[in-house]
């Protein structure tokens, strides 16, 4: 009778102990997925995620079209934009991935800052300064810049303050509009050695510090007649719903101007000819006859017409590169140097086919026939580039790229930005009112009407460097991958003759 109530108590402790053991796992495995649920929620997907119902108050959106009517525009900017506006601070979504190379250009200032010699340092090559004080702006004006580039790049900044008002800081910077980076890292390397000069430019490369900022074309390029990128988006959009990748010529289609690069003088010996075949389709872009007929060849929108295309650099990287990316055509990426602000989050075989830049015709050959052999395969890698421009470099992305990239510049500035003599101040009547020709339509295009009611979106922290050093690990293995199966297909239909 005694062993009984033991053996009881010791079945109940039995069961007491695993009934713990059961509720530990069923809140650890509760909280494990729901945790994960939320990072993908936040993270891949980027919805908005609401802070709080109770938070929530939505601004009504306000319009503010441009006043060209005070007597002289060419001096005063009208003071009727609002100056600051509230938004809703509920609603945030995460920035894609891009916007964390902010942290990676802004590195070399981190620990000292940017004093107002380095500013002034940078000035050697720039074409102007930028200086925002208290919401205006002013440029100093150093040298004329090729085309409308300083125009529309200053427009571009004019357009993000009135689409933020209140919300910029006080900064100073300057900015070349010339293709090529000048600031040598090695020339800032060392002991004794300057801090390097703070210059924002449209491209880099892995040996220079330039800081890359959104090019002039997302306001328009008048001198070709591209328009800005918000309305060609849309355009682009309706091409591809138009043209699909299986009906699409199976080639590899290139357009533009050879006369830039030697590499692009190279690319042409690919074309298809009477003895050979690369699967290649070449042309050359002539603008003086391209302008003469209205530009009617040269609408981008009007190029996806095959299922490969191939993005080559020319005197640096080119502007060309977000057009063929959203074409849902597989982008054939001859190796390039040069980097702009988003294309150093995009992965080889995800995004685009890798092509090698000292073998150009054999890498080609490969690539469409692989695609065309690995239909499925080469149609997702067009339509993850195309979602990729259509959803993250979206008009409101380039902004909030800028928003972030000037916010987290400004908190380096170790000086009080003041107004520099000889310094006009600018606003979007004194540059679109007196405008005209396809300049002012562009800017009436491209011109923001409204103060955002929603916040940029939140900044994502800088990367880990293991996190970053396994990125770019991945980036070169799936390279060398593909280079691995084109030897391979190479030895094999040689071995064949
Ligand atoms: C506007 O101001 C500029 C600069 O002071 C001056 O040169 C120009 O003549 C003025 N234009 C008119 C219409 O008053
Ligand atoms: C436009 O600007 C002028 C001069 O600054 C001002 O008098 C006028 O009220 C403004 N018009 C509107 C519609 O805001
Ligand atoms: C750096 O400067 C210090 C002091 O001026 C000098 O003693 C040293 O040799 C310099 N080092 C180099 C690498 O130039
Ligand atoms: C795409 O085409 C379909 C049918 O042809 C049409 O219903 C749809 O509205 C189009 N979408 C866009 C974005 O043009
Ligand atoms: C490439 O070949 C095509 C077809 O023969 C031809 O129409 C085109 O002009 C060639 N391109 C160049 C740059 O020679």
């Amino acid at each position: 009778m005694k062993k009984a109530p033991a053996a009881c108590s010791i079945t109940i402790y039995t069961f007491f102990v695993f009934f713990i053991l059961f509720v530990a796992a069923a809140f650890i495995s509760f909280f494990c997925f729901s945790s994960r649920f939320i990072f993908l929620v936040n993270n891949s997907e980027r919805k908005a995620v609401p802070i709080s119902e109770n938070h929530r108050k939505t601004p009504r959106p306000i319009v503010v079209p441009l006043n060209c009517s005070a007597r002289n525009l060419t001096q005063t900017c009208p003071g009727n934009y609002p100056t600051t506006f509230d938004t809703d601070l509920a609603w945030k979504p995460v920035c894609p991935d891009y916007f964390r190379w902010i942290h990676e250009d802004l590195k070399p200032w981190k620990t000292t800052g940017i004093s107002r010699d380095m500013v002034e340092r940078a000035k050697r090559s720039a074409h102007f300064r930028l200086v925002i004080v208290k919401g205006k702006v002013y440029i100093e004006k150093y040298k004329k810049s090729i085309q409308t580039r300083d125009v529309f790049t200053i427009w571009g900044i004019l357009q993000l303050l009135r689409r933020y008002p209140g919300k910029l800081p006080d900064l100073e910077l300057t900015f070349d509009c010339n293709d090529r980076p000048v600031i040598r890292s090695g020339h800032h390397r060392g002991p004794n050695s300057t801090s390097p000069p703070p210059l924002f430019r449209y491209c880099g490369d892995r040996w220079t510090l330039d800081v890359v900022f959104p090019d002039w074309s997302f306001w328009g390029w008048p001198e070709i007649n591209m328009k800005p990128w918000g309305n060609l988006l849309k355009d682009l959009k309706e091409g591809n719903n138009r043209t699909k990748w299986m009906e699409r010529e199976p080639y590899a289609y290139w357009k533009g101007n050879p006369l830039v690069a030697e590499t692009r003088r190279d690319l042409l010996t690919c074309n298809v000819s009477d003895v050979q075949d690369w699967n290649a389709r070449l042309f050359i872009q002539d603008w003086m006859l391209e302008s003469q007929q209205g530009y009617k060849q040269s609408d981008v929108s009007n190029q996806c017409t095959h299922r490969y295309k191939i993005y080559i650099e020319g005197w640096t990287w080119s502007v060309s590169e977000k057009y063929i990316l959203a074409c849902d055509s597989v982008t054939l990426m001859v190796k390039p140097r040069y980097y702009d602000f988003f294309m150093r989050s995009l992965q080889p075989v995800h995004h685009y086919w890798p092509i090698k830049d000292n073998d150009k015709c054999r890498s080609i050959k490969f690539a469409v026939d692989w695609g065309n052999s690995h239909k499925q395969k080469a149609q997702a890698i067009g339509k993850a580039a195309s979602d990729f421009i259509q959803e993250e470099l979206k008009m409101d992305y380039v902004y909030d790229y800028m928003f972030h990239l000037l916010n987290e510049y400004a908190k380096l500035l170790r000086f009080k930005p003041t107004i520099p003599e000889g310094a006009v101040e600018v606003c979007s009547e004194t540059m679109a009112c007196s405008a005209e020709g396809v300049e002012k339509k562009f800017m009436m295009e491209s011109l923001v009407n409204s103060p955002s009611v929603t916040s940029p979106c939140a900044l994502p922290p800088p990367y880990d460097p293991p996190v970053l050093g396994a990125l770019l690990w991945k980036k070169a293995n799936s390279i060398k991958q593909v280079e691995r199966w084109e030897n391979r297909y190479w030895e094999k239909l040689n071995q064949q003759h």
